[in-house]
């Protein structure tokens, strides 16, 4: 191997013919990979299985889990939370499997209703935007295009999104209601935001009364190295600059416990859980109340879900190793054909390919009998400017299986950016 874009264009043809041959062996291989979505694999799934067998389903208080009544959840269940979230029991709801539905839910709350602090409901607004830090999570963008925002790319950096652009926007326009925030291992580049960014965030002026933070913690507790980071937390941040009804924390136990079957919650102020929870009477009488005890029994507080995440970061780091290892093996002796992100947690590493490349990468493998999350899929719309970004899942294949796709994916990569670099040379 040699530096691709030093090659001349017989060089590149012969690369070109050399990994043609490559790419047919892996096509007669006949295969079935996936590392689109980033779901637990079946060993992370069995970690919780002692959980099923918890059959006590009177609470603190003697309250019985199994009948109708706290809508805001179990007591143990919004302390055990609280704590997950930095807050006090009182600013936390409890609810079913899904954090994504209640940020569905509250996108629609500020659309239909508004917020406490909403002059009127954003529908009445003649436009309504939503700022979406890139590369992100699809199915964010997906609840803003559905509501109709107009979504607004801002470019992603190792400390979180670019903050100047985000300031700017705010300060500008009434109708930019809010923003998309992974904070601690984002999807899907893994990255964390700086204190600084926490802060600004917090105390920037906003032209909109009701600017809202989705602040999606989805990964808080994900950690894959000895270092649990930690970010300063945005509620608190935002009540000493004087906006406590500016943030929506999120979380769940969708990858601690079951994607399918776990429990999650929301973080407020007291303004903000009140307001929420009047609006969700005519919806619903009460979440599951047992899954919320099962979950506190089992998993007990934070330090028990740290002694349980250190279960899950055993399977998944050699993953994450095994990846990161043969792009290194693989694409590094190529020149700067690509580069890739070093999450220190979290369930995805963001590959970036030559700029018009994704596409094509994607296309390849899926050829291949490799599936790769849809490229453009990280960014609102599907729309990738520079086709470039391709979000890689490595937590649900077998060790085995995930070495074989790491290495077609190299060499769909290799095989792309040849085809570009002689396009260009033709051109
Ligand atoms: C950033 C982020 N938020 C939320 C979710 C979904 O969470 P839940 O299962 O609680 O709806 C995911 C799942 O991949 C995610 O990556």
């Amino acid at each position: 191997m040699a530096d691709y874009t030093r090659m001349s264009v017989e060089e590149l043809q012969a690369e070109q013919d050399l990994l043609r041959a490559e790419y047919q062996k892996f096509k007669n291989m006949g295969l079935s990979l996936n590392m689109d979505r980033g779901k637990p694999c079946p060993e992370q799934l069995d970690l919780s299985k002692e959980m099923l067998k918890m059959d006590n389903y009177i609470g603190e208080n003697g309250v019985d889990a199994r009948n109708y009544g706290l809508l805001e959840g179990m007591p143990e269940a919004r302390r055990f939370f609280a704590e997950l979230l930095g807050t006090t029991p009182e600013e936390v709801l409890v609810c079913g499997n899904s954090s994504l539905s209640m940020m569905y839910y509250l996108i629609d709350l500020g659309w239909r209703q508004g917020f406490v602090d909403s002059p009127r409901a954003w529908r009445h607004n003649n436009s309504i935007k939503f700022l979406c830090p890139v590369p992100g999570y699809d199915r964010h963008f997906r609840v803003t295009e559905y509501f109709g925002f107009q979504m607004i790319n801002i470019p992603m950096t190792p400390s979180g999104p670019d903050m100047d652009m985000v300031e700017e926007w705010v300060r500008s326009d009434e109708s930019v209601k809010g923003i998309w925030c992974v904070p601690v291992y984002s999807n899907p580049d893994g990255y964390v935001y700086s204190d600084e960014t926490v802060r600004r965030l917090a105390q920037m002026t906003t032209a909109a009364p009701d600017f809202k933070i989705f602040w999606d913690d989805a990964y808080v507790v994900h950690h894959l190295t000895d270092e649990q980071v930690e970010i300063p937390n945005i509620l608190d941040e935002c009540k000493v600059a004087g906006h406590p009804d500016r943030p929506l924390m999120f979380c769940s136990t969708s990858k601690i416990t079951y994607p399918g079957a776990g429990v999650a919650a929301m973080g407020a102020s007291l303004r903000n859980i009140h307001h929420i929870a009047k609006n969700m009477v005519p919806m619903i009488i009460s979440y599951d109340k047992m899954n919320q005890l099962r979950h506190v029994q089992f998993l007990k507080n934070k330090e028990g879900v740290l002694e349980h995440m250190k279960k899950h970061r055993a399977i998944l780091q050699p993953k994450f190793d095994l990846v990161k290892d043969t792009f290194k093996n693989e694409l590094e002796p190529c020149g700067k054909i690509a580069r890739w992100t070093n999450p220190k947690g979290g369930y995805f590493i963001s590959l970036y390919v030559m700029q018009g490349c994704a596409k094509r990468v994607a296309q390849l493998c899926s050829d291949c009998g490799l599936s790769l999350t849809g490229a453009g899929a990280s960014y609102p719309y599907g729309l990738d400017s520079r086709d470039s970004h391709l979000r890689i899942a490595p937590t649900y294949p077998k060790l085995d299986e995930l070495g074989t796709a790491a290495q077609l994916l190299c060499i769909c990569v290799r095989l792309a950016t040849v085809e570009k670099l002689l396009q260009r040379a033709e051109s």
